[in-house]
């Protein structure tokens, strides 16, 4: 998708080196950041540099590459491979990527490793962008039925950043988006803010507005009162982890989305790559929840008025925090999962029956 006009990625590889987009910088400044080694990868994900459950998908697998860059020895790939499936817990994306990459290269002999790592990593990240291209094909269905319906804008809530900055290009979430816009369908999207890193603030409204796509930033409490007032037609989330039985892990805060849209009858569709679904956890009380620092809690970042960047507390230094970045929707909240092979009901039906 677009940035200041130019299309781009968000990941891409160059003369055995990995190009990333730092999203720690964005919405204040476009940096490209370069990768050399598996450390550097490691270290992108978990400062989140790069995040959003395909990206780091891909990432790892780049991470892989510049692993045998370094060093063509067994050991350290198993260990740099270990090391980049603990970089984050929850998204299940990362070690689906490291599994693949790794069933690869296995008996590989040493002069074709780096080729084919190459190769696959480069098929991992084709075949995201085809994915999402035929989530937003599917999901722009709802859209424009909507739309026929209403004869009026469409307001679609969404909830942390699940656009094409999470995935390689156009999103889940947002690819039904942006192909109802590139259709004509009048579309505004409520972003909720999604405290604490603001991916919604700083990264989903960014990337909808370099697309010219209508958009309104909210308090992750106001969902609520909009969908009380008809003022939200539906909602569209990603996921980091679908458990088969159509239960969703997404960031923190989707739960009470699906439970006010529930409560308000407003559609709650998720979107997600075939990449997302984890067929053998059985129970979501099993998903790892990832718990991030307090300080993400206790600061705040912007930019001041001299554009500066600065970080500032923002309650007492004693008070206790607890960060948990992710929750669990139950399948029995979501009215359908969108996919890259069309739309299915949230349950273990539904998503066998579209991937048999
Ligand atoms: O902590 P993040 O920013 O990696 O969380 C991202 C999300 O929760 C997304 O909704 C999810 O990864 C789906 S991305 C297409």
């Amino acid at each position: 998708m677009k940035i200041e006009g130019k299309e781009f990625r968000t990941i891409w590889f160059d003369n055995y080196v990995v190009k990333i987009i730092d999203q720690t910088k964005l919405p204040h400044q476009f940096i490209v950041k370069e990768l050399k080694t598996v450390k550097d990868a490691i270290n992108a994900i978990k400062t989140m540099e790069v995040r959003g459950a395909p990206l780091i998908g891909a990432t790892a697998a780049y991470g892989l590459v510049l692993s045998i860059i370094e060093k063509s020895d067994l050991s350290y790939l198993k260990k740099s491979s270990e090391d980049l499936i603990a970089s984050r817990p929850t998204a299940i994306n990362l070690k689906w990527a490291v599994d693949r990459m790794m069933r690869k290269l296995s008996g590989v002999n040493d002069k074709e490793i780096l080729k084919l790592a190459i190769e696959e990593s480069k098929a991992i990240v084709e075949e995201d962008v085809g994915f999402c291209k035929s989530i937003g094909l599917n999901g722009l269905k709802l859209i424009k039925e909507i739309s026929d319906n209403k004869k009026d804008t469409v307001n679609i809530l969404t909830h942390c950043n699940a656009g094409w900055l999470a995935t390689i290009d156009w999103g889940t979430a947002t690819s039904p988006i942006y192909h109802a816009h590139q259709q004509g369908i009048k579309v505004h999207v409520w972003v909720d803010e999604t405290r604490p890193r603001n991916q919604g603030a700083n990264l989903t409204s960014y990337e909808l507005n370099e697309e010219g796509i209508p958009n309104t930033v909210i308090t992750d409490n106001a969902g609520g009162i909009l969908m009380q007032r008809g003022q939200v037609d539906m909602c569209i989330v990603g996921t980091d982890r679908t458990l088969s039985n159509g239960d969703v892990c997404n960031k923190i805060g989707t739960y009470l989305k699906a439970l006010s849209a529930k409560d308000n009858k407003v559609p709650f569709y998720v979107a997600l790559p075939s990449s997302t679904i984890d067929w053998s956890t059985k129970d979501h009380k099993l998903i790892p929840i990832e718990e991030r620092n307090s300080e993400e809690l206790s600061h705040v970042e912007g930019m001041d008025e001299n554009n500066e960047i600065k970080k500032v507390r923002i309650y007492p230094q004693k008070s206790k925090s607890l960060n948990l970045a992710f929750d669990v929707t139950p399948a029995k909240l979501v009215t359908g999962l969108i996919t890259e092979k069309g739309i299915c009901e949230a349950s273990e039906k539904g998503l066998k029956d579209l991937f048999k």
